[in-house]
């Protein structure tokens, strides 16, 4: 059986995460969704919102499993047997960053290897961080967030802006 990894930190996910996974399943027998922490991000929501919010946005999808990691990609990787890491690869701004942890997951475990595919033309100018942007200011996000949970993430980034404010 053929799994597909598709790591990230998903604070929270985006429409463009949702077309690489969706992509990804379809390819692969089984697809294995792992939110893990990126140390260079102070992530908005818990590790265990996220999964929520991943399990919502892919009920859609029947080969597929989200948890959570808070080891090495390369070492949960290694306790699931043979699989590959499956990422969307935006506009050449994503290339160097994703090229060095390809390599770098391939010396810390040499049996892994990173797929990458190219994120969906409507997708290119998606992220995470510029949707909690967006929000900050007020603006309108609904073409950019899962419906599923477009209102419970709004709501959440916006009370804790309110939060912040008081
Ligand atoms: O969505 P992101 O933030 O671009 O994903 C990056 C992520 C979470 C996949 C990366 O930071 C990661 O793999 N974190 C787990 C710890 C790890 O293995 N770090 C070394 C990467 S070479």
């Amino acid at each position: 059986m053929k799994t597909a990894i598709c790591p990230g930190s998903f604070d929270p996910v985006t429409l463009g995460h949702i077309d690489v996974i969706e992509r990804a399943a379809r390819i692969f027998d089984k697809t294995v969704v792992v939110v893990l922490e990126n140390r260079g991000k102070s992530c908005r929501f818990t590790p265990e919102e996220r999964v929520t919010l991943l399990r919502k946005s892919t009920s859609f999808i029947p080969n597929i499993v989200i948890e959570h990691s808070d080891r090495l990609l390369a070492d949960t990787c290694a306790d699931m047997g043979d699989v590959v890491i499956v990422k969307g690869l935006r506009a050449v701004s994503d290339f160097e960053h994703e090229f060095q942890m390809a390599l770098m997951n391939k010396k810390l475990n040499a049996r892994l290897d990173t797929l990458f595919l190219t994120a969906g033309e409507r997708f290119q100018y998606i992220s995470s961080s510029v949707i909690k942007e967006i929000c900050h200011y007020g603006g309108d996000v609904s073409e950019l967030l899962p419906p599923e949970i477009h209102d419970e993430v709004v709501k959440r980034l916006r009370r804790d802006i309110s939060c912040r404010t008081m």
